[in-house]
């Protein structure tokens, strides 16, 4: 189904009915389990990424989304969303074969079969850009652009951690953290025939996506809140002299990327930087409740059904184990979410094939109950479609990546 055929709801809760109860009547008759998405609250969130980026341009982080109509919804809402932040080279190629353009790949590959897909994209004429963070990158690279016979678009990543004594504040990405590293690889695209520069992206993991105001851990959220204050003056500094010493090296950057869903406003009020990603704040993940910068709704999520009620107060519904990628812990698992006040029975947690509850009060046999997974994209891929809900009912199922038969990583 195209986007063109969902409606648009009103903003805005049924006030008499609880958001339960929306979501309980809306999938009377649907096969459970199944993901879904709160339209309205998604529409939400699009607006207030609006709101947060000033008039920067914003690339949507497609991981975080991984459903073509939903991409498709975001872009139609303003030119504002400008190009999509990808997060595997084929997803790019396979995007580019459905009529998206502009899309930066975040994450650099050298495989042959994988860029010579893409160089197929750019031999037809779509803009496709491949990430690089050294020199190795550049020469095997700009090989397999000679071969495919096109001129291939590189963007150069840059590290935006913060490294201290005992601590990589940031996430292990680059290698480049200086000006000098930066114009280095610089010198090597411009030697090259078959790649060019095409732009910058240094993305502040450590404060975008690291939850710093969780009530259950006050200490440390104090200190993670510190660090992101040390860190951001950092990041501004040292974005700031990269790009300027690539522009002075002779470099024009169609674009300088940064930021994600946790730093929109700060990254958008960064001078150097050009456009802001965003993808998280679309679906507002259980893993964004406790992070300071982040007040989005939560607009999706999966129901399952409660098959047997093993004692009084408890439920036990079928399926749930679908734990978030990262350091194993609880936070990775998805949050019972609705009716409120449900709880994972310590010894099972999320299972395989299904999962206790306890605090379950009025539920029944056969009723759903909801949860948010931690993470936004990763949902998508223990289900072949969305179903968009808005005002109590479903207005339409769309498939995600995986129902369209494409998975990446
Ligand atoms: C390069 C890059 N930019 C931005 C983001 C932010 O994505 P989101 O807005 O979904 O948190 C990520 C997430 O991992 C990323 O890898």
């Amino acid at each position: 189904m195209t986007t063109a055929a969902i409606e648009t709801p009103e903003l805005g809760f049924r006030p008499s009915v609880s958001q339960y109860e929306q979501f309980r009547d809306a999938l009377q008759g649907y096969a459970l389990p199944a993901a879904i998405i709160s339209l309205e609250a998604f529409d939400a969130n699009v607006q207030a990424v609006l709101r947060h980026t000033g008039d920067k341009p914003v690339r949507i982080g497609t991981k975080s989304v991984r459903c073509t109509a939903l991409l498709r919804r975001i872009q139609q809402t303003s030119p504002r969303f400008q190009g999509l932040l990808c997060f595997h080279a084929r997803e790019a190629a396979w995007l580019a074969h459905q009529g998206f353009d502009d899309l930066l790949v975040a994450y650099p590959t050298v495989n042959p079969p994988t860029v010579a897909e893409v160089c197929r994209a750019i031999a037809k004429g779509r803009r496709i850009t491949l990430m690089v963070d050294c020199i190795e990158h550049v020469q095997r690279l700009d090989v397999l652009a000679g071969a495919a016979g096109v001129r291939l678009p590189l963007c150069l990543d840059i590290d935006m951690s913060l490294p201290l004594p005992g601590l990589w504040f940031g996430a292990r990405r680059s290698p480049i953290r200086s000006a000098d590293e930066a114009v280095e690889v610089w010198q090597a695209i411009r030697s090259r025939r078959h790649v060019f520069l095409d732009g910058v992206m240094g993305y502040e993991a450590q404060i975008a996506g690291l939850p710093d105001a969780d009530p259950r851990q006050r200490l440390r959220s104090s200190v993670i809140r510190r660090l992101k204050r040390i860190s951001q003056r950092d990041v501004l500094r040292r974005r700031g002299d990269i790009v300027e010493a690539l522009r002075a090296a002779g470099a024009e950057l169609r674009f300088v990327n940064g930021g994600g869903s946790g730093s929109l406003a700060s990254t958008a009020a960064d001078p150097s930087i050009t456009e802001v990603s965003a993808g998280s704040a679309f679906f507002a993940p259980a893993s964004f409740d406790h992070h300071s910068d982040f007040d989005f709704l939560p607009a999706a999520g999966f129901a399952l059904e409660v098959a047997r009620i093993p004692a009084p107060g408890m439920v036990t519904c079928n399926g749930g184990g679908y734990p978030a990628s990262g350091v194993p812990g609880e936070d990775r698992l998805p949050l019972p979410w609705l009716p409120e006040g449900l709880a994972y029975v310590s010894t099972e947690a999320a299972g395989e094939v299904q999962t206790p509850l306890i605090n379950a009060t009025g539920l029944a046999i056969g009723d759903p109950v909801l949860f948010r997974h931690a993470k936004a994209g990763e949902l998508c891929e223990r289900f072949n479609e969305l179903l968009l809900i808005a005002d109590g009912r479903v207005l339409a199922a769309v498939p995600t990546y995986r129902g369209e038969g494409q998975t990446f990583l």
